[in-house]
């Protein structure tokens, strides 16, 4: 299986408990590499532009708010097949719904407040890697 990358987003609510380093053991534990990372305060118009593909969603404004509401930290991941390596840790988008010792499972506290967000697709993690990082930023 070849080596890919992906993106991921600490969200908020695990930057607050202070769950950077568990949630990275998580994901690093699950064969992925951090091959990039930064801790960033996202401005409105970054998550707006983000998530803009949500834009008609009833839950946008709230996405979006959410996703200000503290410092976030991004990086991208490397491993074998990385999107869907990185989406079967996260875990399911409701945490009700995620499988057990899944990061949702273990660390989430809502559909909103879900700990982590992961690239669905080559495609996107393309496109939301580039988003966050110039290349320069990533290693090896
Ligand atoms: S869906 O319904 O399956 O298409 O939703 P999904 O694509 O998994 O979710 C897209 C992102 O929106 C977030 N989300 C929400 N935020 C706030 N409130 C509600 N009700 C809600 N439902 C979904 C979800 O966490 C996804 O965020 P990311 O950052 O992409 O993981």
């Amino acid at each position: 299986m070849a080596v890919t990358r992906t993106f991921s987003i600490i969200k908020p609510d695990a930057t607050r408990r202070n769950l950077t380093g568990a949630v990275t053991a998580m994901l690093e534990g699950a064969g992925l590499r951090v091959v990039a990372s930064k801790r960033i305060q996202m401005t409105r118009a970054m998550a707006e532009g983000f998530y803009a593909v949500h834009r008609e969603r009833p839950f946008f404004n709230d996405l979006v708010a959410f996703m200000i509401s503290g410092p976030v930290v991004v990086q991208v991941l490397e491993g074998e097949d990385a999107v869907a390596r990185n989406r079967a840790i996260m875990g399911a988008t409701n945490p009700a719904n995620a499988d057990e010792g899944t990061i949702r499972k273990v660390h989430a506290e809502s559909i909103e407040a879900n700990s982590v967000h992961g690239s669905d697709s080559d495609e996107n993690a393309a496109i939301e890697i580039a988003y966050f990082f110039a290349q320069t930023e990533i290693t090896g």
